[in-house]
C-alpha cells in the first residue's frame, strides 16, 4: 500500500486532499509556493452548483454530492482545529431582470433532482426587499450554500498541521522527475524531494509541470462592509445576478465578484473591472452604493477547455491529478479530496472519475493525426512528406526537455558540420524538427567551409544555437572559447544565449575529451554563468562531479565522434541516467535510428547527431528518421516497456474463456 505521499499545491484541493489521506493513515507533505496566491483565497466561496447552471450530467452529481459533504466536513474540520469555517446553507437567489432571458429558457435550466422555486415580481421583492427595479423575478435555489473559503483554507492548513502532515511553504516545484513511466521525484528551489506517490494539484499553475490543457481565467473582486449604523444583517442569502454575485458573510463583509478574463497571469485589479462589479452589483442591490469599500483583489481560476477538472490516473503510475476546478474549486474541495484518497490509498476508482481523466483533453490520433507536412527532403521532388515531428500530440502528456530553464519541445539535437553543401545543411535541420543546433565556434571563426554565412543559413530566431568548443585541447582554450560563443550568439540576436557544448580533446585520434580539462573547465564557465553542457566519456563518477559543480546538462558519448559505432558504451550510460538530476543527452556515435531510439527509450533525455545525419546518403531523409526514431523512443519510454520474462506467456489467456 501506497504510504509516503507527496502532493504539490497548498491551494484548497492539495490541503483537502492531504488532510484526507493522513485521516486515513498515510505519510504526507504538501508543497506550496505560495499560500497567498491560491485561487481559493480569491474566491467567494458560493456553493453553488444550481446557481451556476451546471448542465454536464456527470459534473452535475460530482457538485451536488460535494455540496452535500460540506455539512459534515465543515463540521469534522471545525471539531480538529477548534475554528469557524463559516459554512452557512443560507440558499442563493438568482433575481432575473428584464434583459436576462424569459423564464422559459431559466426552467428549461433546471431540473426535479435538486429543488429551485421560481418566484415572481411580487414574491421575490418580497422574499428579498432591496432588490433594484429591474428585477421581474428569480430563482431560489434553497439547497445551494456558502463558505468563508479564507477561514476553510486557514482551517484545513490548520487540520493539516495538528494531524502531522508536512506543510511547506515557499517550496518551488520546478519539475517532476520521470523515469519509465513512474514520476521519481520533483525538483525544488531547494533540490529534489522524493516520495512514492504523487498528487498534483497546483491549479491554474499545472501547465508549468505537465502539458495539461489548464488556463488561468482571471476574477477580480472587491469587497464592501455593512456600516455599523445598519443594526441588522440586510442580505441574508447569497444573490447571484447576470455576470455578478453578491455574497454577504456574518461577519458584515459582503464580496462582489467576479470578472472572468482570458488574460493570462496578468495581475492586478483594473478600473475597468471594477467598474463593472460595481454598476452590476449596484443595479442588483442599490444599498451597496454607500457601503465602505473594504478590499480588493484579483485571482487565477484554473480553467480548461470543458470547464471540468481533471482528476484522477495520469500518465505515470504514481502521480495522481486534481487540477481544472474552474469555477468550483471550493465547492468540489471535499469530494475531490475524498475520490482522490480512495483512489490512491484503497485503489477504488468512482465511476465518475472516468468523465475526468485527463485523456479526454488529448487530441486523438485518429481525428488529429500525429503526421504533419514537413520539408520536401526528396531528392529535389517538390513534395510535401508526411513527418511526425515531436511537436505533434502525444498520446501521453510529456514534460519538455528543460536545460538550465529553456524548454525545448524537440529531444533531438543536430550540428552542421560534415554536410556536402550548405543546402542539404538546412533541408537536414528542417527535416529533423530540432530547435537547438550546435555549432563550432573556432569553424566559424576560421570560415572553415559550410560554415562562412551560418548566420544567414539558419533562421537563429526560431533555432537556438548550441556554441561548442571543438578543436579546443586545453581547459584554457575552451574556456577562450567558450566567451566567444556567447558573442557570436548575441550577434546572431540570442541576448540571453548562454549555453556553451564544452570540449576538451587533446587526443586527435580517438577524439576522446580529457575528463580533468573538462572539470576544470566546467568549473570555471559555470562560476562566469555559462550553461555549460559537457561533452564526456560515459564515466557516471565524472557526471556527478559535473552535475555537482554546477552543469546544466551532462553529454556522455556512445562511441567516438563520427565513428558511427553505436551505443558501445550504453551499460555506463544507464548508470548515468539513473543518478543524474540534470537532462543526459547522448552525443556521439549513434549511427542509426533504431540507435537513436533505443538511447531514448532507456530515458536519455535527448540525443545530440550530425555525423549520422549529415554523412547519410540522403541527409534530409535520414534527419527526418532520427527525429521520428527519437519520438518513438521517447514515447517507448514514458510508455513503460512490458517485463521480459524467461518463458512464453500466452497471448489469450485460457481462465475465463468459453469452452464448448
Ligand atoms: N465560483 C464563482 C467564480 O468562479 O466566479
Amino acid at each position: 500500500m501506497t504510504r509516503d505521499i507527496l502532493i504539490i499545491g497548498g491551494g484548497v484541493m492539495g490541503l483537502a486532499i492531504a488532510v484526507e489521506l493522513k485521516l486515513r493513515g498515510a505519510k504526507v507533505t504538501v508543497l506550496c509556493r505560495d499560500f497567498q496566491a491560491a485561487a481559493s483565497h480569491a474566491a467567494a466561496g458560493m456553493l453553488a452548483p444550481d446557481a451556476e447552471k451546471i448542465t454536464d450530467t456527470a459534473m452535475k452529481s460530482l457538485c451536488w454530492r460535494s455540496r452535500s459533504l460540506y455539512p459534515d466536513w465543515t463540521a469534522k474540520l471545525e471539531e480538529l482545529t477548534g475554528l469557524n469555517t463559516g459554512y452557512w446553507a443560507c440558499g442563493i437567489l438568482a433575481p432575473v431582470d428584464q434583459q436576462s432571458g424569459s423564464r422559459e429558457a431559466e426552467a428549461q435550466g433546471n431540473k426535479e433532482d435538486s429543488p429551485a422555486y421560481w418566484l415572481d415580481q411580487t414574491a421575490i421583492h418580497q422574499y428579498q426587499p432591496g432588490l433594484g427595479a429591474e428585477v421581474v423575478g428569480g430563482w431560489w435555489y434553497p439547497e445551494d450554500a456558502q463558505v468563508d473559503n479564507r477561514a476553510l483554507v486557514r482551517v484545513l492548513w490548520s487540520a493539516a498541521e495538528s494531524l502531522g502532515v508536512e506543510l511547506k511553504d515557499g517550496i518551488t516545484v520546478e519539475a517532476l522527475l520521470q523515469r519509465q513511466g513512474q514520476v521519481v521525484g520533483v525538483q525544488t528551489n531547494t533540490g529534489v524531494i522524493r516520495a512514492e506517490h504523487y498528487v498534483l494539484a497546483t491549479g491554474a499553475w499545472a501547465n508549468d509541470l505537465l502539458p495539461l490543457p489548464v488556463q488561468p481565467r482571471k476574477g477580480q473582486m472587491l469587497s464592501v462592509r455593512v456600516p455599523e449604523s445598519v443594526t441588522e444583517l440586510p442580505l441574508k442569502r447569497v444573490l447571484f445576478g447576470d455576470n455578478i454575485y453578491i455574497v454577504p458573510r456574518r461577519n458584515r463583509s459582503i464580496i462582489i465578484g467576479a470578472t472572468s478574463e482570458d488574460v493570462g497571469f496578468t495581475p492586478h485589479n483594473t478600473p475597468a473591472g471594477i467598474q463593472t462589479l460595481l454598476q452590476g452589483a449596484i443595479r442588483l442591490y442599490p444599498q451597496l452604493q454607500h457601503y465602505p469599500i473594504e478590499q480588493f483583489w484579483w485571482g487565477y481560476r484554473p480553467a480548461t477547455p470543458d470547464e471540468l477538472p481533471i482528476l484522477g490516473a495520469s500518465h505515470c503510475s504514481n502521480l495522481t491529478l486534481a487540477t481544472g476546478h474552474y469555477r468550483n474549486g471550493i465547492l468540489l474541495a471535499p469530494i475531490t479530496a475524498a475520490l482522490i484518497a480512495d483512489f490512491i490509498w484503497e485503489q477504488k476508482s468512482d465511476p465518475l472519475l472516468s468523465h475526468f481523466h485527463y485523456s479526454r483533453c488529448q487530441q486523438q490520433p485518429s481525428t488529429s493525426p500525429m503526421f504533419t507536412h514537413s520539408a520536401n527532403f526528396s531528392n529535389g521532388h517538390s513534395q510535401l512528406t508526411p513527418v511526425l515531428t515531436s511537436h505533434s500530440p502525444l498520446p501521453i502528456p510529456d514534460s519538455p526537455l528543460t536545460i538550465a530553464g529553456k524548454s525545448f519541445h524537440s529531444r533531438l539535437m543536430t550540428g552542421t558540420g560534415k554536410y556536402r553543401s550548405i543546402d542539404e545543411m538546412q533541408q537536414s535541420v528542417e527535416a529533423s524538427g530540432c530547435q537547438i543546433v550546435t555549432v563550432a565556434v573556432r569553424r566559424v571563426q576560421t570560415k572553415a567551409p559550410g560554415h562562412e554565412s551560418l548566420a544567414e543559413a539558419l533562421d537563429w530566431s526560431k533555432i537556438w544555437m548550441l556554441p561548442n568548443t571543438a578543436g579546443c585541447q586545453t581547459a584554457e582554450e575552451a574556456i577562450r572559447v567558450a566567451r566567444l560563443g556567447r558573442e557570436m550568439a548575441k550577434l546572431l540576436g540570442q541576448e540571453d544565449n548562454n549555453f556553451v557544448k564544452l570540449e576538451v580533446i587533446p587526443d586527435q585520434k580517438y577524439l576522446l575529451p580529457d575528463p580533468i580539462g573538462t572539470l576544470q573547465a566546467a568549473e570555471q564557465l559555470v562560476k562566469e554563468g555559462f550553461a555549460v553542457l559537457p561533452y564526456i566519456n560515459a564515466d557516471p563518477m565524472l557526471a556527478k562531479r559535473l552535475e555537482e559543480v554546477g552543469c546544466a546538462t551532462v553529454m556522455p558519448l556512445a562511441a567516438p565522434i563520427g565513428s558511427g559505432q553505436g551505443l558501445k558504451t550504453l551499460a555506463n550510460i544507464q548508470i548515468i541516467i539513473e543518478n543524474a538530476n540534470v537532462p543526459v543527452v547522448v552525443d556521439a556515435g549513434i549511427g542509426a535510428p533504431s540507435e537513436a531510439s533505443q538511447a531514448m527509450e532507456l530515458g536519455a533525455d535527448a540525443l545530440l547527431i550530425n555525423s549520422a545525419i549529415a554523412l547519410a546518403q540522403n541527409p534530409a531523409a535520414m534527419a527526418a528518421a532520427m527525429n521520428l526514431a527519437t519520438v518513438a523512443g521517447r514515447l517507448a519510454y514514458l510508455a513503460g516497456r512490458m517485463p521480459i520474462k524467461s518463458y512464453a506467456s500466452a497471448s489469450s489467456p485460457l481462465t475465463g474463456t468459453i469452452s464448448s
